[in-house]
């Protein structure tokens, strides 16, 4: 997308959405295409915000957010750029709960576009995207197969429906394994 932006004559700044997301690869490769890359992966909490900040000091005209802390600062610590953003887009549902929030104290100084609020988000991202992911983040880092195992979701929204409904199909897999043996 921010490659894509960049053909389409934009200047365009990037950074993480947080500490652990940035490929250095695929950060190198976009500084070497002309982007102003600011990130570099496990970065610390102080550089993870060093890194939003220089990005923010770009001085944005829009701004694509995920997560919310791209906004935030820009509302605590980067007030006066603040006034010169025309308005953005924010992803995940903790960045439009965020948002909604600072609306309701009548503190939200740009518009900014719900994408967590389409159908085509929830009902895919959240759901399917999220529910396949958190179970391959499970098993690599547990290095264990789900099949068989009793599991507990906490909250049923989009993303625990997902993942519970990906669960059924581990034990789904589990019944036919026995069916065949
Ligand atoms: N990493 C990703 O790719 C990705 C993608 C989408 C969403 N998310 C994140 O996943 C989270 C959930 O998103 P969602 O779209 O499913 O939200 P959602 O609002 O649809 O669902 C959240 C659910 O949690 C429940 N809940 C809230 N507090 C709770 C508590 N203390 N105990 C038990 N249940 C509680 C709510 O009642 C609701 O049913 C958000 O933080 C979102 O930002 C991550």
């Amino acid at each position: 997308m921010a490659e894509v932006l960049k053909a389409g004559g934009a200047q365009v700044s990037i950074a993480g959405s947080n500490p652990l997301s940035t490929q250095d690869d695929v950060a190198a490769a976009l500084a070497v295409a002309g982007l102003n890359v600011y990130s570099w992966y496990n970065a610390t909490d102080e550089e993870y915000k060093d890194h939003l900040l220089n990005m923010i000091d770009d001085g944005p005209d829009i701004v694509i957010d995920d997560g919310g802390d791209v906004v935030q600062l820009l509302h605590t610590e980067r007030t006066d750029l603040a006034k010169k953003v025309l308005g953005g887009c924010e992803e995940t549902t903790t960045g439009v709960l965020r948002l909604r929030a600072l609306e309701r104290q009548g503190g939200l100084k740009f518009p900014m576009i719900a994408v967590n609020d389409a159908y085509c988000k929830y009902l895919f991202d959240n759901r399917y995207g999220t529910g396949e992911s958190v179970w391959s983040g499970i098993m690599r880092t547990t290095n264990l197969i789900c099949a068989g195992k009793t599991v507990v979701v906490a909250g049923y929204g989009w993303c625990g429906k997902g993942i519970a409904m990906r669960a059924k199909v581990w034990e789904q897999r589990l019944l036919l394994q026995r069916l065949i043996q």
